[in-house]
């Protein structure tokens, strides 16, 4: 790693739609209650994209709130990585159309897919540009639209998801690395526990159109996942600092995945992180797959719980079976650019 060029976290931002759904909204869709997805789930409410709202124009809304935390100019950016299971298209990738809103002109664009775990990817192969030497400045999107492919009659699935984006951008540095370590993990075994089956080109072709009656909407085996995300989250943490030289207890604040409050809080039990360490907004979000982490990060230093500088465990999990996490530290304080706070 010592030959490696440095890198840092510059930018984080993140956008939502408008519409809020809460749970007493969905006790009129399906046989819930407040109280079950409370204490089951820990979310109150989520938002959900209406109208022309799309994950494009969510990752860009994302995409330049973190351009002007960083302050930056967009034709800095070398590349352009969106990670996202729910892409408006096939193609054009979504990168292509944020590299594009966002004016960066000079700038490689791709989308890649690992689920609820994907900015985590992303962090991984922005290090690996920037640490080789090839780019200096690498924008990262997670973005996931669930709503569009939830069914709203099935109570075990419809609860647990929000829509939304949020984004990181990473900069070469001349200083002291802050991205200590990232860890990617990956276990198709299991991947069968969630997925969103039948969207892709798995139908024999012989000329004839895909069944029309294909059940498309998620699948989950809720206990199945549970009890993966209670073990790969602190797996993915312990190997992490390992991977960063650190010990748990030298980590500042866990930003974990925000899929449920009960595995969130289970994980950190074991790994014996306090209360106040923990990056938790997933009451007023729900499960924003790959737009999580940064959502969440972006929130935690809104309100001040993370201030800078703070040694951060970003730690995600999914679908694929995916998970890892990235050993961050946050440095970055907002730009202001013309004199004026933003
Ligand atoms: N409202 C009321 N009852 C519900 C319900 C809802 N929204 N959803 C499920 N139930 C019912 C079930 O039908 C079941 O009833 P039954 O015993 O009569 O069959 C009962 O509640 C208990 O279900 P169970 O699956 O044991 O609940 P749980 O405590 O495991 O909680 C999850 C369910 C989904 C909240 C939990 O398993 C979970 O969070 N899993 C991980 C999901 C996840 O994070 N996915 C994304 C990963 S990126």
């Amino acid at each position: 790693m010592s030959s490696q060029i440095g890198a840092r976290l510059i930018g984080v931002g993140a956008a939502v739609p408008s519409a809020v759904v809460t749970n007493a909204d969905l006790q009129r869709l399906v046989d819930t209650s407040d109280e079950w997805i409370t204490t089951r789930t820990g979310i109150k409410e989520r938002r959900i994209v209406r109208g022309n709202e799309t994950a494009t124009g969510l990752a860009i809304g994302a995409a330049k709130e973190a351009i002007a935390y960083a302050g930056i100019d967009p034709g800095a950016i070398d590349l352009i990585i969106v990670a996202t299971s729910t892409p408006d298209n096939l193609y054009p990738s979504t990168a292509c159309m944020v590299q594009v809103a966002v004016g960066a002109t000079r700038a490689a664009a791709f989308d890649l897919e690992a689920a609820c775990t994907g900015i985590i990817y992303a962090m991984a192969i922005g290090q690996q540009f920037i640490g080789s030497g090839t780019y200096k400045t690498v924008l990262m999107v997670g973005v996931d639209i669930h709503s569009r492919f939830l069914n709203w009659e099935d109570r075990n699935t419809c609860i647990l998801f929000g829509d939304a984006a949020g984004a990181l951008i990473m900069q070469a540095t001349d200083g002291e690395n802050e991205i200590l370590s990232t860890y990617l993990r990956a276990d198709g075994s299991g991947g069968h526990l969630l997925s969103i089956p039948n969207y892709g080109t798995a139908y024999p072709f012989s000329g004839e159109e895909p069944p029309k009656a294909m059940d498309r909407y998620l699948k989950m085996n809720g206990r199945a996942i549970y009890e993966f995300a209670v073990h790969a989250v602190p797996e993915a943490m312990r190997a992490s600092c390992a991977k960063a030289g650190i010990r748990i207890e030298d980590v500042d604040y866990f930003v974990p995945h925000q899929a449920n409050q009960r595995i969130i809080n289970a994980a950190a039990e074991r790994l014996g992180l306090r209360p106040e360490q923990i990056v938790s907004n997933l009451e007023e979000y729900g499960n924003t797959s790959a737009a999580s982490i940064p959502l969440a990060l972006r929130d935690a230093v809104r309100r001040k719980q993370i201030v800078p500088p703070a040694t951060c465990a970003l730690v995600g999990f999914g679908g694929g079976l995916t998970w890892g996490a990235a050993i961050v530290r946050w440095t970055a304080s907002e730009h202001i650019a013309n004199g004026e706070a933003g």
